[in-house]
């Protein structure tokens, strides 16, 4: 027998649970997926047209709807919280921080002594960024874990919620023939971009506050980049994905502040600070040069790039196989291509092989670019989808633990140091790829970006 479930949305009249949270728990309701859920409640200032927005998805999430006046720093608050706790007994509480990062050690505090008194069964879910930076991510999780077990306690990252992050698990894990050539010995290089043509959007406060490198890398690259270099698990199971992904991150070498400019560039597209109102030393765009030292990866580069107000909206894994010899081009008067495996994100969602041909003219000619193509989509499930079915079943795979959480942010921590020391940023155009420096960085390699 399960329990019945009440959801607390604290931050429930803002922008991502009007935009994610409730869709979804709508959908999940009407195709009777969550027969548990019997409440679902928006913790919030002022009821300010919540009910009118929730309206809108008709009967079934508007059944288990209601609405809690809270300011989650004000403790005397919690009283209402309380006595809505006490007429749910048995009752599994999931409490979900759809926050501004700023307001959440104090809503675990001030939840954290609330629930003391109470035996249910319960969940936290804590929205990202996880932290501003490695000092303040541990205190996070010191907080989280005086009232909540590691169990109990779910930090999103919702690039794990896509259906074609993970594929990339499946991918490498469940074909025999990937596994002998994902390696130093047939790997030159793997690119990961996340190319964005928005800008700020309306969220410009909290954007300028966090920049590129915040927003996008310490979590959803580096959770990319652990899907892509993790050894295989013992088990699919939460601890032992989660540990093989701690081993990745805690292989990648670190550098000290000052040599953060041989491995990182940042950017900011030209009109930021006209379109901001004031000034700032934020950037919106970062290139990255990693590299995993252990047995499997040494001495391949992992080269990372984001950005916003970049020419086009794509989120790919490129992964580049090395060239053939190079006799065997003069043979043919030119150097075929390297192969290639590509794991689209966005916009589309597949996977694709190149690899090279013999052209019409015979097979001592130069040869051709050919490839293989996977289409994952249509129906693919939405990422938040996915990731709250998990929160309910308890199935912690898809989320941040606390080690991961803390080692994510021991790698860019020099990169924010060294950042907080120079005002000047590159800028590079809106619309184009980003600055003419983290070309730099990877052509000084003798490689280029590649986006297939
Ligand atoms: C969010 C970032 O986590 O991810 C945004 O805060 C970014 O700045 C977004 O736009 C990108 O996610 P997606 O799913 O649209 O690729």
């Amino acid at each position: 027998m399960t329990n019945p479930i009440a959801f607390f949305i604290f931050g429930g009249t803002g922008d991502l649970a009007r935009r994610k949270l409730y869709p979804v728990l709508s959908k999940l309701l009407k195709e009777g997926k969550l027969k548990e859920l019997k409440a679902v409640y928006a913790l919030g200032r002022s009821e300010e047209k919540i009910r009118d927005y929730i309206t809108r998805f008709g009967d079934n999430l508007l059944k288990v709807f209601r609405f809690l006046p809270l300011d989650v720093s004000k403790k005397e608050n919690y009283r209402k919280l309380a006595r809505e706790i006490e007429s749910l007994p048995d009752t599994e509480l999931i409490f979900y921080l759809a926050l501004p990062p700023q307001l959440f050690e104090q809503a675990i505090l001030n939840l954290g002594s609330t629930l003391r008194r109470f035996s249910n069964p319960r969940k936290i879910v804590v929205e990202k960024p996880f932290g501003f930076d490695l000092e303040s991510a541990k205190r996070l999780n010191f907080q989280l874990k005086r009232y909540f077990t590691e169990k109990e306690i779910y930090r999103i990252d919702h690039f794990l919620g896509k259906a074609p992050i993970q594929n990339i698990l499946s991918v490498r894990f469940s074909n025999y023939i990937f596994e002998g050539i994902w390696n130093k010995n047939f790997i030159d290089n793997i690119q990961i971009s996340a190319l964005e043509e928005i800008g700020l959007e309306g969220r410009a406060s909290y954007y300028d506050r966090v920049g590129a490198l915040r927003d996008m890398v310490q979590n959803h690259l580096l959770q990319i980049l652990s899907f892509i270099a993790m050894e295989p698990p013992a088990l699919m199971d939460p601890e032992r994905v989660r540990d093989e992904k701690v081993k990745v991150l805690s292989s990648i070498r670190r550098f000290s502040v000052s040599e953060v400019d041989r491995y990182a560039v940042r950017g900011r597209y030209r009109g930021y600070i006209e379109e901001l109102g004031r000034e700032s030393r934020t950037e919106t765009f970062v290139a990255l040069k990693l590299f995993i030292d252990n047995f499997r990866w040494e001495g391949v580069p992992f080269y990372l790039r984001t950005g916003k107000r970049l020419k086009e909206k794509i989120t790919q894994v490129v992964v580049v196989f090395k060239e053939v010899p190079g006799n065997f081009g003069r043979i043919l008067g030119c150097m075929p291509a390297s192969n290639k495996f590509l794991f689209e994100i966005a916009p589309g969602s597949r996977v694709r092989f190149f690899f090279e041909m013999a052209p019409p003219e015979g097979f001592l000619a130069c040869p051709v670019e050919r490839s293989m193509e996977i289409d994952l989509s249509p129906n693919l499930p939405e990422a938040y989808e996915t990731l709250i079915e998990d929160i309910v079943k308890g199935d912690q795979t898809l989320f941040i633990r606390e080690d991961e959480s803390e080692l994510a942010w021991e790698i860019v921590q020099p990169i924010l140091e060294r950042w907080a020391q120079e005002d000047s940023i590159p800028e590079y155009e809106p619309g184009s790829y980003g600055p003419k420096e983290a070309d730099k960085l990877i052509e000084s390699d003798g490689r280029r970006w590649i986006l297939l």
